[in-house]
C-alpha cells in the first residue's frame, strides 16, 4: 500500500488513538490531534519519521485553522482526513439542559465541520482524496437519553452523506464509520448493558482494512447493526415500546448493586 498523509482526529484516545497505531504500522503519515499531547507524543517517539503531533481543542475553530495550516506547511496536501474525535453525554430529561445538547453538538458536529473546512482545500491537492467522518450505529434507531449524542450523530451522517454528493464531480470519497458500542473510556463510563461490544483493537482493524476501498460507510458488528436497522423500520409506537424498555432496564443495572 502506498504512505498516505492522513489527518486523525480524537487519535490520543480509545478508537482514534488504536487506528492510529494501525495506520502507522501500514507505513503510512500521520497528522494526530487530539487535546491530550502525551498519548500522541508517545507514537511519534515510536514512529519519528511519520508522526506530526497537531494538539489542540478541535471545538475552537481558530485552532483547527491552525492545524490546518500546519498541515499546508508541512506537507501541502492531505489523501485522507478522518474525523473521528467526538464525545457523548447522556440527558436526564428531569432536568433537561439545553447548554448540554449545545455541548455535544459542539464537540461531535461543528469540530468536524470545522477541521472540514481545513481539510478540504488540502484534499482537493491529495491523492485519491478521501473524507471520513465516524458517527454512530446510534442513527439506525433512536435510543433512550441519547438526545443529544444521537442528534449530533444523526447531523453528522446527512453531513458526511451530503457531501458525497457535493464533493463527488471532485472526486472526492466520503465514508461514514458507524461504529456498535466499542470498549473505550468513552463506553466505561456507561452504566448500562452494551450488547456485542468489541474490544477497541478489533474495532480499528475492522476500519483499517476497509479505508483502502473507500466504502460509502463502515458499520459494525454486522449482526448489531441488522438488529438496530430492523428496529429503526418498525412502526413508531412500537420503538418508543421498545425504547421504554430498554430505559427501564438500564435503570435496572444502574440501581443494582
Ligand atoms: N466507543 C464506542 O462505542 C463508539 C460507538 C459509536 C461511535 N463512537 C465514536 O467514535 C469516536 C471515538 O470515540 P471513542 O470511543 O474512541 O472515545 P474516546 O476514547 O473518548 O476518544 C475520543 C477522542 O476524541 C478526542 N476529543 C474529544 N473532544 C475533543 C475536542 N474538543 N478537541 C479535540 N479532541 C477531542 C479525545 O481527545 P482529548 O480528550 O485528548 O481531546 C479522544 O482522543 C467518537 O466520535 C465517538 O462518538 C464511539
Amino acid at each position: 500500500m502506498n504512505p498516505r498523509r492522513i489527518w486523525l482526529t480524537g487519535a490520543s484516545s480509545g478508537i482514534g488513538a488504536a487506528l492510529a497505531e494501525l495506520l502507522l504500522q501500514q507505513g503510512h503519515h500521520l497528522a494526530l490531534s487530539a487535546r491530550s499531547v502525551e498519548p500522541m507524543q508517545a507514537l511519534a517517539d515510536r514512529y519519528p519519521q511519520q508522526v506530526l503531533v497537531l494538539a489542540g481543542d478541535l471545538s475552537d475553530a481558530a485552532q483547527v485553522r491552525g492545524i490546518g495550516e500546519h498541515i499546508a506547511q508541512a506537507w501541502g496536501a492531505l489523501d485522507c482526513a478522518i474525523l473521528n474525535a467526538g464525545t457523548c453525554e447522556y440527558v436526564d430529561v428531569c432536568s433537561f439542559e439545553a447548554a448540554m445538547i449545545e455541548r455535544v453538538m459542539r464537540a461531535n458536529l461543528f469540530s468536524a465541520s470545522y477541521c472540514i473546512e481545513a481539510a478540504l482545500p488540502l484534499l482537493r491537492l491529495g491523492n485519491r482524496p478521501h473524507l471520513v467522518g465516524v458517527g454512530s450505529s446510534v442513527t439506525f434507531m433512536p435510543l433512550p437519553r441519547a438526545e443529544a449524542y444521537g442528534a449530533s450523530k444523526a447531523a453528522m451522517r446527512y453531513l458526511m452523506e451530503t457531501l458525497r454528493i457535493d464533493l463527488r464531480a471532485e472526486h472526492i470519497a466520503v465514508t461514514l464509520v458507524s461504529p456498535g458500542f466499542v470498549d473505550t473510556p468513552l463506553t466505561q463510563k456507561n452504566d448500562f448493558a452494551m450488547p456485542m461490544r468489541w474490544p477497541v483493537a478489533k474495532a480499528a482493524r475492522h476500519i483499517a482494512e476497509r479505508l483502502d476501498q473507500q466504502p460509502v460507510e463502515i458499520a459494525f458488528p454486522g449482526p448489531f447493526i441488522a438488529i438496530l436497522k430492523l428496529l429503526g423500520h418498525l412502526p413508531k409506537p412500537l420503538q418508543v415500546t421498545i425504547g421504554a424498555r430498554l430505559a427501564r432496564t438500564a435503570a435496572k443495572t444502574k440501581d443494582s448493586p
